[in-house]
């Protein structure tokens, strides 16, 4: 039985600003650091799973110049398999991160560049990949047609789909019909339900819209609170842990998903793939970074048996 994990998403250099606050237009102001490092959301999740013990393909699109090779690096470093589109006409994207230094909550804007020019002919050319999964993972930093083939595909096949539905955008009830598992968080979910998510009880809500609206079952990532799974009116929850501080939340959403995607290729029961996925986030909430900040497998095996 195949293993396999493949992901459509991006890479982007992440240029990451930790400060007071937010500047106002016109002004400027000091900040306290600077960190360039590797993000987006679809290599932040390809390597936390490929750290934590996955056999993990990558399809994605990059430019060819310096933040390429950072990437590239990445993926070797941590044993994620490249299925790269090189596009010469444009250049690998990057993010703008602010950090509050105060609670390590962040602000974020992507350019995708490359990655923006992700097409369904790019996806089609990984068919036989994709079909070879056991679980197929993609997000929303590309455009929703090439996400929607891979679903396709996927589905078709019988590989179980994962979307993780960041950063928010309006879903067709085709595309949700597509997804085994949605993982939103808060914000994410309330974007694609109406419905406001602060308690468990409207987490609960939120999934019930989404298997309503065609998911198979939902996660819903609460943060500080946990994850709350949700299927046929049953909720499992596993409350957030974190081996230290909390100092850069940045891929604490990424981690989780690459930890859950992992833990469900390798056959764990959803109680487990939760515990596993929540355990790879509590880790990697407590480094700065985003895909650096993920932990091996040995970390988080350790951090599981409680030492
Ligand atoms: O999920 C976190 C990621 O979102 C960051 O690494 C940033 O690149 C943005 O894509
Ligand atoms: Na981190």
């Amino acid at each position: 039985m195949s293993h396999k994990i493949v992901v459509l998403g991006i890479f982007v250099a992440d240029a990451a600003y930790r400060a007071d606050r937010l500047p106002r237009l016109g002004e400027t102001i000091l900040g306290q650091h600077f960190m360039l490092g590797p993000g987006g959301k679809g290599s932040n999740q390809s390597v936390a799973a490929a750290r934590a013990g996955g056999d993990v393909h990558i399809i994605t699109r990059l430019g060819q110049d310096a933040f390429a090779a950072m990437a590239r690096d990445l993926w070797k470093d941590a044993g994620v398999v490249p299925e790269v589109t090189e596009d010469p006409d444009s250049y690998t994207g990057s993010a703008f991160i602010f950090l509050e230094a105060a609670t390590g909550q962040n602000a974020i804007i992507v350019a995708q560049g490359a990655a923006a020019r992700i097409s369904v002919a790019d996806v089609e050319a990984r068919r036989p990949l994709i079909e070879g999964a056991a679980v197929f993972m993609t997000q929303l930093e590309q455009p929703l047609d090439a996400a929607q083939h891979g679903l396709e595909i996927a589905r078709n096949a019988g590989v179980r789909t994962i979307l993780n539905p960041a950063p928010a955008a309006a879903l067709t009830d085709q595309m949700l019909a597509l997804c085994d598992l949605i993982t939103p968080n808060e914000s994410e979910a309330e974007g694609l339900t109406g419905v406001t998510v602060t308690t468990f009880t409207d987490a609960e809500a939120a999934a019930d819209r989404l298997i309503e609206r065609g998911v198979g079952a939902a996660i819903i990532t609460l943060g500080a609170k946990g994850v709350l799974y949700r299927k046929d009116g049953h909720s499992l929850h596993v409350p957030a842990r974190a081996p230290g501080p909390v100092v850069d939340t940045t891929g604490a959403g990424d981690a989780f998903n690459g930890g859950l995607a992992v833990a469900l290729s390798q056959g764990a029961s959803m109680q487990d793939a939760l515990g596993f996925g929540a355990a790879v986030a509590g880790i990697s909430v407590t480094r700065h970074g985003a895909a650096s900040s993920m932990p091996s497998r040995a970390e988080v095996d350790a951090f599981l048996r409680g030492h």
